[in-house]
């Protein structure tokens, strides 16, 4: 019986849809209210059980090993200023007994060149894949815990995947699939970006997959695919003639912040659920929606 407790995180895109925000920055760096992108995604991970954060980063990333390091001088800066809330908040990012590796990816090369790029590091072991792009809100359980715990029971890789409006299917990896019940598949068939008139279904795959370790032979032999890239959906569908692969339909909410208005919308949405400023922001856009916002 495997568990899964590595997550690959890969984060070595320019983020080109928020330059000039992401000039300098790594767009995972954004923050969603007070909390960068990728933090999220840790959270999400470390909820999951997992224990080995696996970064793969590029040029103009340093903002993240430094997010997850220490913080000496603001550290001793909040503890002479007496900022205890403060000081827990830095100090607690990564809870004890989580590590952080950081792999560099010399060459951007696509999404199944970024995992490939952490098999050193994972081995011979079934590990969770997370894009901080997609940020996914659940009720009860974190997506990535729902996809650990059908994983610590069918043993086999599984893709996190939502429904997506069929003028959409370009932008995704789509999955053909027989369904078990209403939530869960056996993926017939994965095909990456492809124009809505071709794709084989509306099933969207969203940024969350649990991998069994063979997936990094099929990703040593793929050729460039869609986009001209290396990409981990053509890794998965040559995984598909020797395993079974699930689609999952997580309880959850997604945000694309990989675009303007997803992040906006995630933005707003947190937002108003905010313990601090949400009760405020919210009688701010009830004004605001009413044309009664006035300028100070
Ligand atoms: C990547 C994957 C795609 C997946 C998507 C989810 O695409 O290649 O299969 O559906 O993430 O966000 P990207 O958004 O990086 O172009």
């Amino acid at each position: 019986m495997y568990k899964v407790t590595k997550a690959v995180f890969p984060v070595g895109g320019m983020g080109t849809r928020f330059l000039p925000a992401t000039k300098a920055m790594p767009k995972e760096m954004l923050p969603v209210v007070d909390k960068p992108l990728i933090q999220y995604a840790v959270e999400e991970a470390v909820a999951a059980g997992i224990t080995d954060l696996i970064f793969i980063t590029g040029r103009n990333k340093r903002a993240i090993p430094d997010h997850f390091d220490k913080a000496y001088e603001l550290e001793t800066e909040l503890e002479a200023r007496g900022k205890t809330a403060l000081l827990d908040l830095v100090r607690n990012i990564v809870p004890a007994g989580v590590n952080c590796i950081y792999i560099r990816q010399s060459e951007a090369l696509g999404l199944g060149h970024a995992v490939l790029c952490a098999k050193p590091v994972v081995n011979n072991e079934p590990f969770a894949v997370i894009l901080a792009d997609d940020l996914i809100d659940s009720q009860d359980k974190p997506a990535m815990q729902q996809m650990t715990e059908l994983f610590n029971y069918y043993q086999c890789s599984i893709l996190g995947v939502q429904q997506v409006a069929r003028e959409e299917t370009g932008s995704y990896g789509i999955v053909a699939t027989q369904q078990m019940n209403d939530k869960l598949g056996k993926v017939d068939r994965i095909v990456e970006k492809p124009a809505p008139a071709v794709a084989p279904s509306t099933l969207g795959v969203v940024g969350r997959y649990i991998l069994t370790p063979r997936i990094f032979s099929h990703l040593e032999n793929i050729p460039f695919g869609a986009g001209g890239e290396l990409q981990l959906t053509d890794g998965i569908a040559r995984l598909l003639d020797e395993q079974q692969v699930l689609a999952y339909s997580f309880d959850g909410i997604r945000y694309d912040c990989g675009s303007k208005l997803g992040y906006l919308k995630a933005t707003v949405e947190h937002a108003l659920q905010h313990k601090e400023v949400g009760r405020e922001f919210r009688e701010y856009l009830d004004k605001y929606c009413q044309g009664l916002v006035l300028p100070e």
